[in-house]
């Protein structure tokens, strides 16, 4: 495929939407399959990872009926109901999906499930699930003991108390499924606040779930009572457009339909302390509270003087999708933008601390990697050049918004990994270009 060219802008204006939060959209599949009557979903997101959570919930014997633009039905097998399928489950690219469906399925007693996906997910870590849905009574086999393809057999699941090695919606989200089918209750202990809308969803199905601090615990059930599903906007797919209104120069850009669930909403706020001219209601963080839904917003966004932060690892998996943007802003900030404790990234679809090192410094920024992040010496913008997306969707939307930044223009290799989570992407961004 010819690279993709995207020039310096001179303005942009206008509005978008933001295709349907990939997290919630998985959630959404997997839960809309554990259930025992219909759920409906509205909004639910038409892109490469989420269609793989169909398909694998679909293998699993649920039934998927498309009512047209994002709005579904799921006719679920019930908790207990997973269908062993005829061979592996490809997850394809979703490391959110090869994370969480374990969860499930490791209570399927009599059963087994094989989950594999594409290049880059079998080099991305299970062992992180695996070990704590051992403790839980889970039987599973990976490949070098820690990498898909791997096995789960069903079994009979005991309860734990678990504290997460590392900040991880996903590993908290993988234990809290299970935690559904263990006798007793399972509290899971965070390092650091993560996403929470696995909490969300379960507390609004019926489940018992309650927070105090880091600690989350959740009771077991035989039923979950779903009902319609609603999805909000990306705020990781929004954070691409916030972007580039903050560095083109006469932008001024609403995104409407954003969700602002508080444990979304790192970049914002980290934006903000840049400097960043950000208007829109973001979510208070509601302490030990559970609420049911994800708030959503308009933003409005506007050319904005930065100057440098360092954001701090506790503020990491608030903004953990974002801070490739972090990486944009910081070339364009006055001073020097620091990540920290952010390894984790290392982990992602590539080593995101390696790639967008490479990638941006390929374009003209005075950026170094650190073991757990990046430091950027800003002030002096972008050249512009080639960046490879190596199959890694927001690499490639990143390097889609630093030419339009940047004095010389970037070329795209591989700008079709954006389907991954955002398939208009660079429609959209055109829409704002006028
Ligand atoms: C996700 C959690 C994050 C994030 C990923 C989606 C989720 O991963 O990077 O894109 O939906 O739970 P970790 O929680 O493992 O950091």
């Amino acid at each position: 495929m010819t690279p993709a060219r995207f020039d310096p802008a001179s303005r942009l204006q206008g509005e978008l939407r933001p295709p349907a939060d990939k997290s919630i959209s998985h959630r959404s599949a997997i839960l809309g399959a554990m259930s025992t009557t219909p759920v409906r979903v509205r909004n639910y997101l038409q892109a490469e990872d989420t269609t793989s959570t169909l398909n694998a919930v679909r293998a699993l014997g649920a039934r998927v009926d498309r009512h047209g633009d994002g709005e579904l039905t799921i006719h679920g097998v019930g908790p207990a109901g997973a269908r062993e399928p005829d061979g592996p489950i490809d997850v394809g690219n979703a490391g959110t999906l090869m994370r969480l469906l374990p969860g499930w399925l490791a209570a399927q007693e009599g059963r087994a499930f094989t989950l594999d996906g594409d290049a880059s997910i079998r080099r991305r870590p299970v062992d992180r699930i695996a070990t704590p849905l051992r403790l839980m009574g889970a039987d599973i086999e990976a490949r070098d003991g820690r990498l898909p393809p791997f096995t789960v057999r069903g079994a009979r699941l005991r309860s734990v108390a678990y504290e997460l090695p590392v900040a991880s919606a996903q590993i908290k989200s993988a234990v809290a499924l299970a935690a559904l089918f263990a006798e007793g209750a399972t509290t899971i202990t965070e390092p650091a606040p993560s996403r929470d809308h696995t909490e969300r969803m379960l507390a609004a199905a019926g489940v018992k779930v309650h927070r105090n601090g880091r600690h989350v615990t959740i009771e077991s059930t035989d039923a979950l009572e779903l009902d319609e599903l609603v999805v909000p906007g990306d705020p990781s797919s929004a954070a691409f457009a916030i972007a580039a209104a903050l560095i083109v120069p006469e932008a001024a850009v609403s995104i409407r339909g954003v969700g602002t669930n508080h444990t979304r909403s790192g970049f914002v706020h980290i934006a903000q302390r840049m400097g960043a001219r950000i208007e829109g209601e973001i979510e208070a963080d509601p302490g030990d509270a559970i609420p049911h839904a994800d708030p959503v917003s308009d933003l409005h966004v506007q050319t904005s003087a930065l100057h440098a932060t360092t954001v701090e690892p506790d503020e990491v998996p608030l903004a953990i999708d974002e801070l490739p943007l972090v990486a944009l802003l910081g070339c364009f900030a006055e001073g020097e933008t620091v990540v920290r404790g952010a390894q984790e990234l290392r982990l992602k679809e590539t080593d995101r601390i390696a790639t967008v090192v490479d990638g941006l410094r390929g374009l003209g920024a005075d950026i170094e990697a650190t073991a757990d992040g990046f430091a950027v010496r800003g002030g002096s913008g972008l050249r512009g050049g080639t960046i490879d997306a190596q199959g890694d969707h927001r690499l490639a939307m990143l390097g889609a918004v630093a030419g339009l930044t940047s004095s010389e223009g970037v070329e795209v290799i591989g700008m079709e990994a954006a389907a991954v989570s955002y398939p208009g992407f660079e429609a959209d961004l055109a829409s704002l270009l006028g």
